[in-house]
């Protein structure tokens, strides 16, 4: 969680750090906070809680005008958003200076050796431990590399960091182990990040730090070593990132622009993939695993949030159409509770960033058990990407909004690629032959652009319940995991209470909640279960409650039923989820946005979730 940006060549450091930290604002944003080495050679830190509109706005940038700096935007693991407790952070004589991600996990014991010593400690944070850390092995060693390789090979639990010293003030120096970090090598300039999001602008070279490695960054160059003091070298690779694809691009919000951008992404997720003239569809990260995939025993899928919605959808593509049995776990769970992995399981790992540390721990366990595993991720050179066995990347391009959109049609359609190259070597018999498939495909994007231009008829809906206090989102089949995330996706970011159900639950519990005031969003395709779901839409009215329905174009029969509809084009099932979901995005999008909500940064949620 949290992002950091660091500077050192030869421009005015302040405003490329702000600059970097409100690119990185969606991976933490509850406080923030600066170091600039003046041109009095002294360390100047101003922090705060807020966002960094806040800090910048208040900081004197007069006096914080120096080349070199770091900096940190916060969301908090230990100890409540403050002023004191944001990054970054300084050990008890000012001297070392640190910004840090990650947990460190032995903290308190590492904390009682060093009140033996003497220290002090000002905030409740792991990070003041760590930096006071490495002040105390800084005066054994009068070395700052020594020091910070010393002090983290004491330390358990994850980091990302950069860190200055006093004494040796035109360095900075940062180290990886579990929170992503890079390097980004300019022309006289070298940056420092957590993400390439924060670089962009100056450079496209970057070079991204392993686990257990740190680099030393001057005015000069930089080096890289491992924690161990093994020189390590590695040529920087070009970002093939544009600074224009993650920026708003005209529309309010990041999320508006990313449900717009669909029929575009899911475009870039089967673009070079797919046979059209076949049907037959080829990854060509998953060549080294298919073999071991057909004579699996069974999948595993995990995944934390949306992904995790991803996964759901994906068991029923894969048991329907392969004839594989599939699980799907949260990895947070998964990772606990001494799973049963065989070497002949198949793990699949969806994840948007890449870094998300269940997920990325869940994948740590099933390599243990000697299990193939496949990442599904959106971040290029992210962690899970280059833990994996094989992968496929979902090309979605960056995700900035929080709560993810495109990056979740793109993990569908990624879960449907999987499903057709599956099918075809399996030779199951399948409801629509692949060619039908396949030209459907084509038409999906032209579908989802469709309901993209007339997204003024989703918003008259919102208008109407702008002021709800519940939701229930119904479904069944391939749209019960839709359901989940439609209500996933409101209460993320307009704080509305909203649960998912399986349409046919609804009686064994929700049904209690049902009133006049409870809007009931039920996704009721022409498909086989139609008759059923409009069996339930009668439960629901029969007990006086508003129905939202999401019923195809050709429906005329919904409007007996139904207060509201919200349509969407018809679709073959395994594409249905695609379409479904997008009118539920924007429900929750304008919903949110006409209550005022903070769209983009929603409450206490983070991009990227790389705590436990
Ligand atoms: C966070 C985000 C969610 C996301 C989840 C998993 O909770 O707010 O939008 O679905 O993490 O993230 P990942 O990057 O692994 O897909």
């Amino acid at each position: 969680m949290c992002g950091i940006v660091g500077y050192i060549g030869k421009k005015n450091a302040l405003p490329i750090i702000i600059n970097g930290l409100k690119r990185l604002e969606y991976r933490g944003y509850d406080s923030a906070g600066v170091t600039i080495l003046n041109n009095k050679n002294q360390l100047l830190t101003f922090k705060r809680a807020g966002k960094v509109a806040d800090l910048e706005k208040n900081i004197n940038k007069d006096i914080f005008s120096g080349d070199t700096g770091i900096g940190h935007t916060r969301w908090a693991t230990h100890g409540e958003p403050s002023d004191i407790n944001a990054h970054p952070h300084y050990s008890s004589d000012d001297s070392i200076i640190l910004v840090h991600n990650g947990i460190i996990e032995n903290y308190k014991f590492l904390k009682n050796n060093l009140i033996k010593e003497n220290y002090k400690f000002a905030t409740e944070t792991d990070t003041e431990v760590l930096v006071n850390l490495i002040h105390f092995n800084y005066a054994n060693t009068k070395n700052f590399e020594k020091a910070v390789q010393i002090s983290l090979t004491a330390v358990e639990g994850t980091y990302g960091i950069a860190c200055m010293c006093k004494y040796e003030p035109d360095k900075i120096i940062a180290a990886r182990k579990g929170s992503p970090l890079l390097i980004g090598v300019g022309i006289e300039e070298i940056l420092v990040a957590s993400d390439p999001s924060a670089v962009l602008n100056y450079t496209k070279k970057v070079i991204y730090l392993e686990d257990g490695e740190m680099a030393v960054v001057t005015k000069s160059g930089y080096g890289l070593k491992t924690i161990e003091d093994i020189q390590v070298l590695r040529e920087a690779e070009e970002l093939d990132l544009l600074q224009g694809e993650i920026e708003k691009g005209g529309y309010d919000h990041f999320m508006l622009k990313e449900i717009c951008e669909q029929s575009e992404t899911i475009q870039n997720t089967y673009r070079g993939r797919i046979n059209f003239d076949t049907g037959v569809a080829k990854l060509g990260g998953l060549e080294n695993v298919l073999e071991k995939m057909l004579k699996a025993r069974r999948f595993i899928i995990t995944a934390c949030g949306t992904a995790w919605h991803a996964g759901l959808v994906g068991e029923h593509m894969i048991e329907q159409y392969c004839r594989i049995p599939v699980e799907v776990e949260y990895a947070s769970e998964f990772r606990y509770r001494r799973p049963i992995i065989y070497p002949d399981d198949i793990i699949i790992v969806i994840s948007q960033s890449g870094e998300t540390a269940d997920t990325l721990a869940a994948l740590r366990e099933a390599k243990k058990h000697g299990a193939t595993t496949i990442g599904i991720v959106n971040v290029i050179g992210s962690t899970i990407a280059r833990e994996v066995e094989a992968g496929t990347y979902i090309h979605a391009g960056p995700e900035i909004g929080v709560a993810s959109t495109k990056a979740f049609t793109s993990q569908l359609m990624s879960l449907v690629l999987i499903t057709l190259m599956l099918a075809k070597e399996k030779n199951v018999k399948l409801q629509d032959s692949l060619l039908s498939l396949a030209e459907e495909l084509k038409r999906l994007p032209g579908k989802i652009q469709k309901m993209v231009d007339k997204r003024e008829e989703y918003k008259k809906v919102a208008e109407k319940f702008k002021d709800s206090k519940n939701f229930l989102y119904l479904g069944r089949g391939y749209n019960f995991p839709v359901a989940l995330e439609g209500a996933l996706k409101l209460k993320e970011i307009s704080y509305i209470h909203a649960e998912g159900y399986p349409a046919a639950e609804m009686k064994h519990g929700p049904i209690a909640l049902i009133d006049k005031n409870m809007p009931i969003v039920i996704i009721a395709p022409l498909d086989r279960t139609y008759d059923k779901i409009i069996s339930n839409i009668e439960e629901v009215k029969a007990r006086k409650g508003i129905v939202i329905a999401l019923a195809n174009d050709e429906d005329e029969n919904i409007k007996n039923y139904a207060d509201y509809i919200l349509r969407v084009p018809k679709t073959l099932a395994l594409f249905a989820p695609i379409i479904n979901v997008i009118p539920l995005q924007f429900l929750s999008y304008y919903i949110a946005a006409i209550r005022g909500c903070d769209v983009d940064q929603p409450r206490n949620l983070a991009k990227s979730v790389t705590v436990e």
